[in-house]
């Protein structure tokens, strides 16, 4: 009798962790699907910004401020992160 009441406690656990586990992929989905669309400008395709697209990432990243001044750029993403120098990160090539 013992036994059997330990192997029913078993399977009511292992339930409940499928329950919680489905619970939680409903959840990361509808986190996923509520989550704000990129609006985020990717890098234009012109001649000031064709070069980067074939370069490594680090590399290009350190070139963005001939022309994107620091001043610049960090008055306008000085509120959104203390990564401001990986622009390819958000700035896509696509
Ligand atoms: C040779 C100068 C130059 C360099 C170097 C440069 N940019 Fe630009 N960038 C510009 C100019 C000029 C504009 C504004 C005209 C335009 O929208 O194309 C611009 C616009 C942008 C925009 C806004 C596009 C939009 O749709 O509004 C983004 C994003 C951008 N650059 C990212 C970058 C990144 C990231 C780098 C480094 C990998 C970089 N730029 C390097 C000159 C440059
Ligand atoms: C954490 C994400 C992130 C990083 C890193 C980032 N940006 Fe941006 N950037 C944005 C967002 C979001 C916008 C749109 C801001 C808006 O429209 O109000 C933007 C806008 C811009 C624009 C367009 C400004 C305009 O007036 O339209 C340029 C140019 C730009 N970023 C250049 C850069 C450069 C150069 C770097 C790297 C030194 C960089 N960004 C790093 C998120 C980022």
């Amino acid at each position: 009798m013992a036994h059997e009441k330990m192997h029913t406690a078993k399977k009511k656990k292992a339930l409940f962790i499928n329950i919680a586990f489905v619970i939680t992929l409903i959840g990361i989905l509808l986190f996923l699907s509520k989550a704000p669309e990129i609006t985020t400008q990717s890098l234009p395709h012109d001649d000031d910004h064709n070069r980067f697209f074939a370069m490594n990432k680090k590399v290009a990243e350190k070139l963005c401020v001939e022309c994107h001044t620091p001043e610049d750029v960090h008055e306008i993403h000085k509120d959104s992160t203390p990564n401001t120098n990986r622009c390819l990160f958000c700035h896509r090539r696509d």
